[in-house]
């Protein structure tokens, strides 16, 4: 494999479970939401909207509103105890944010058959992006499905009402390690 800069970061980029505090500097997370603007969208309609949680009001939001979602969930059965982590792993709770300074959310235009692979690849532009700055992420999947199903809970967090969230992820400086990814997968390429 070439290495150049865009490659190195792609590689760098790693989830994590456990983020520091520490603030991403202001002009470092507006690059980053740029870049995820540059992502390619069909017919460059780009269906999307991008929801940027960094005050304490809005973390406190997002704590309440999932812990609802938590215990709306847990009526339909109790979930089974955390998986156990290798050591060196940091794990927080997400209705903390994983201790992340920063959850973006995509939401993009139900109306845009595109819409949905082109939020993604935005989410993808803005993690590989994140990490040329040595910021890393880790993917929220209970709000993707949750937090904003109905008008009112899409207006707490200006999502337009045609909108639906298709990505949401925490981005920070990473606590402890990241989990062995391992190698990639053979066989998952045909060259015709
Ligand atoms: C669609 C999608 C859903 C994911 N859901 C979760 C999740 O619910 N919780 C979590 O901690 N990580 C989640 N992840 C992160 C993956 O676990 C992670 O990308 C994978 O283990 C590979 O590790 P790496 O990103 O460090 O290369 C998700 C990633 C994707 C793309």
């Amino acid at each position: 494999m070439i290495r150049n800069e865009t490659i190195s970061s792609i590689l760098a980029r790693r989830s994590f479970k456990g983020f520091k505090s520490d603030a991403i500097p202001e002009e470092v997370l507006e690059t980053i939401i740029e870049a995820g603007k540059y992502a390619p969208t069909g017919m460059n309609r780009q269906p999307w909207h991008f929801t940027v949680v960094t005050s304490e009001e809005g973390r406190t939001l997002f704590k309440s509103e999932i812990e609802a979602i938590m215990a709306e969930a847990a009526k339909n059965g109790p979930g089974g105890p955390p998986p156990a982590q290798p050591a060196g792993i940091v794990v927080k709770p997400e209705s903390e944010m994983r201790g992340a300074p920063v959850l973006i959310i995509v939401s993009t235009d139900k109306n845009v058959p595109t819409a949905f692979s082109d939020g993604v690849l935005a989410m993808g532009n803005m993690m590989n992006a994140a990490a040329s700055f040595d910021v890393m992420s880790g993917w929220t999947h209970m709000v993707v499905r949750s937090l904003a199903n109905t008008p009112d809970k899409k207006a707490l967090w200006g999502i337009p009402e045609e909108y639906e969230i298709c990505a949401a992820a925490f981005f920070g400086y990473g606590d402890g390690q990241p989990k062995d990814r391992g190698p990639r997968k053979e066989g998952t390429v045909t060259f015709k």
